[in-house]
């Protein structure tokens, strides 16, 4: 469906601007049984990605699961959105929910007791004396299996992945990368925002996932795409748009996916009362109210980088002038440095050149900017 200027919902297929080569790059990589690693800050399409490399893969004939990391807490779990998005290609939804609620009930499906017929392991999760682990154990082969089963290749995407870590961090990655190695009919994406901690997971020589895939690293949009995009959107709906207002806006975000959506959203729903025209005044007008609208999650950043006087004085100077970040006034450079790496790994900074560092997120610069202001 088309949807104008969606924001907060993974877009695919005709509402997925850019990212052509990635599709085509991945797509690619899946198809020989090459896993692949997605990574990006928060909110640049990951999960759009994820979302439109599953639906093709799924118009090719493969089965296809999306396992959601972010919020797990146990491995059980774990375990259950891997049982849960697996058991979905045969039409079985929220299986795990129906065996823990009646297990004679979620037998009545002639579907759902053919499949437990071969996986038994399935009605474990009505018993909590069963060990996770072993429900584990189970779960991170049954893709493999369930592939088998039905002569199907299957691709298997885990978002947020990162989060995995703090479930039981390194023996848990062993775990899965020894079982995931053994698998030839399942292919992984993984994806996550930590990007640091993904790059590491994947290039280090010690780390579990060590060369298991390649690594896609995603920026913002392409501009030109973009820019042909919000003016095609806007016009579509009878308004007019200076180009100029457009460039400026792409500019700020740099082809942010998500944060250039939600001005032009804004924008849109701001000039549907009565205007026929956006210009600058409008597009600003917009920009600053997605800041507002962003608050929340800023302030919090805030907070979290007063722990330490000096990131925030150093990220402050940052917004200001990029290139002096070596050089702030009473820390000394060893120090700067330190601080430096530790920013960069949390994902805030991002370094353009040498000696040359800059916030990460375009939003969260220019509330900095407007709070200094003040
Ligand atoms: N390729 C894209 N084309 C258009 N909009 C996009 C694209 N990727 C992301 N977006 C915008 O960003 C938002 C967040 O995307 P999402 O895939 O959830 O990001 P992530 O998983 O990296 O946090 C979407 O709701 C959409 O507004
Ligand atoms: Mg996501």
């Amino acid at each position: 469906m088309y949807k104008i200027f969606p924001v907060g919902v993974p877009v695919t297929g005709r509402n997925l601007i850019g990212r052509k080569k990635e599709i085509e790059e991945i797509g690619r990589s899946l198809e020989i049984g090459q896993s692949v690693i997605i990574t990006a800050p928060r909110k640049y399409g990951k999960t759009s990605l994820i979302f439109e490399m599953l639906n093709q893969a799924k118009v090719k004939g493969y089965f296809t699961g999306l396992v959601d990391v972010f919020g797990v807490l146990t491995k059980r779990e774990l375990a259950e959105r891997i049982v849960d998005s697996v058991l979905v290609n045969r039409r079985i939804r929220h299986a795990i929910k129906r065996v823990k609620e009646n297990i004679v009930n979620a037998m009545k499906s002639m579907e759902f007791k053919q499949v437990v017929q071969d996986f038994e392991f399935i009605l474990g999760f009505s018993n909590y004396q069963i060990d996770e682990e072993a429900l584990l154990d189970e779960a991170l082969d049954f893709p493999e299996k369930f592939a088998r089963k039905y002569d199907k290749r299957v691709i298997l995407a885990f978002d947020e992945f990162g989060d995995i870590c703090k479930l039981d961090g390194e023996a848990l990655m062993k775990k899965m990368r020894s079982k995931f190695q053994l698998h030839q009919n399942v292919t992984y994406i993984f994806s996550g925002s930590q990007e640091t901690l993904m790059k590491d997971l994947f290039t280090k020589r010690k780390s579990a996932f060590f060369r298991f895939g390649r690594v896609f690293y995603l920026s913002g949009l392409p501009k030109a795409d973009f820019k042909s995009y919000i003016i095609r959107s806007f016009n579509r709906e009878g308004v007019e748009i200076d180009e100029s207002c457009v460039d400026d806006l792409l500019y700020k975000t740099d082809g942010h996916p998500y944060y250039t959506q939600l001005v032009c959203q804004l924008c849109y729903l701001n000039v549907k009362r009565g205007k026929e025209r956006v210009a600058s005044r409008e597009m600003e007008e917009a920009y600053k109210k997605a800041i507002l609208l962003e608050r929340p999650y800023f302030e919090e950043m805030e907070i979290s980088l007063m722990e330490n006087k000096y990131q925030l004085l150093l990220v402050r100077q940052l917004v200001y002038d990029e290139g002096s970040a070596y050089k702030v006034k009473g820390i000394d450079k060893q120090y700067i440095y330190k601080l430096i790496v530790a920013l960069q790994k949390r994902g805030i900074i991002k370094r353009i050149d040498r000696g040359k560092y800059t916030l990460t997120d375009p939003l969260f610069k220019s509330y900095l900017e407007l709070r200094n202001e003040k």
